[in-house]
């Protein structure tokens, strides 16, 4: 379905869970509330809200935390989504610490591709950003992912104060596997607005410096990244860039939080609740308020104006 700019709604990202095995500071500050457990959407209500979603056009889900592999059997939802009438894609973003546990799980349940956030190389610096020693166990889990034969994507924010000098180790990942390594801009959402974002222009700049040009290239996804391949490199090098870059004219998704809500845009605090309704067996009414999720999509975020971001919660409790 068309949102009233002429977009087309496709892609819906659902939250799972809020919780999470690592404490990333900019998404999981210490003291974040949890969401009561019964409040979390069942699997068999997640099927019904993407169902009713696939008859308005959704055709690509994402599950996101959270962690979503901390939500228990999770390869259930993944075979039971990929079952829905029209829904072609079930991909999943993960840290990484599960994966290579669940991915024969994950894979027989029919897991489209997977993207893998990992913001360093190093694991003193994991335990700094994740407040956990398991980077080891995240890079295992990116070398499952990649034995699996299915599309990784890296993801990875660069903190000015952290890790932002691993720009290029980070980068260099792509030059000899075949994975789309992602450079997030930190968007000003809950605890991330008290980091600066490190920006597309400048991280650029580095980048063609030492690997030369950076031809534009088409990557298969679903999202508002821009991606770029040097010359010599098997993978590809991704920006996304909530706040320097132009991201809103191809929107073309909602979100679902792990609570049952669809959220228009990541930028603002409008959510509509589902829950209700569904847990009252009133289809119509969810199916409704899908419709209206889509109408009610703004025209575009307001990052740059953070006086005017409305969205008050966590990225672990909203979806990332
Ligand atoms: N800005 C940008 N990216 C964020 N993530 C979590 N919080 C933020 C934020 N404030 C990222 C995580 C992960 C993905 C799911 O979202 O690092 O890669
Ligand atoms: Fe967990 Fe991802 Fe948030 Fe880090 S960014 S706390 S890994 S959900």
């Amino acid at each position: 379905m068309q949102d009233q700019y002429g977009r087309k709604i496709t892609y819906m990202r659902i939250s799972v869970t809020d919780r999470c095995n690592l404490r990333c500071r900019y998404c999981m500050p210490e003291d974040i509330e949890r969401l009561p457990r019964e409040d979390l959407l069942t699997f068999d209500e997640l099927v019904c809200v993407a169902e009713l979603a696939a008859k308005h056009g959704i055709r690509a889900v994402k599950l996101t935390g959270g962690e979503p592999l901390v939500r228990r059997n999770i390869w259930e939802l993944v075979a039971a989504l990929k079952a829905v009438d029209g829904i072609e894609q079930v991909t999943m973003t993960t840290n990484g610490v599960l994966f290579s546990e669940y991915a024969d799980a994950l894979l027989d349940a029919g897991l489209d591709a997977v993207n893998i956030s990992l913001d360093t190389l190093r694991p003193d610096r994991f335990l700094q950003i994740t407040g956990s020693d398991a980077w080891e166990a995240a890079w295992n889990g990116l070398q499952a992912a990649l034995r699996k034969n299915i599309p990784v994507k890296i993801n990875c924010v660069l903190q000015s104060q952290i890790n932002q000098d691993e720009w290029k180790d980070l980068a260099e990942l792509a030059r000899n596997l075949p994975v789309a390594v992602r450079f997030i801009e930190m968007m000003p959402i809950g605890a991330g607005a008290d980091y600066e974002a490190v920006s597309e222009a400048w991280l650029r700049e580095q980048l063609s410096e030492v690997f030369g040009e950076l031809t534009p290239v088409k990557v298969a996804g679903n999202g508002p990244a821009a991606y770029v391949k040097p010359a010599g490199f098997v993978g590809s090098i991704g920006f996304i860039s909530a706040l320097h870059g132009p991201f809103c004219t191809h929107c073309n998704r909602l979100r679902l939080t792990s609570i049952g809500e669809l959220k228009p845009c990541l930028c603002y605090r409008e959510r509509i609740p589902l829950r209700g309704a569904l847990r009252a067996g009133d289809l119509a009414q969810v199916e409704g308020r899908i419709v209206q999720a889509i109408r009610q999509k703004p025209k575009g975020h307001c990052f740059s104006d953070r006086a005017a971001v409305t969205e008050q919660r966590q990225m672990a409790q909203i979806g990332g």
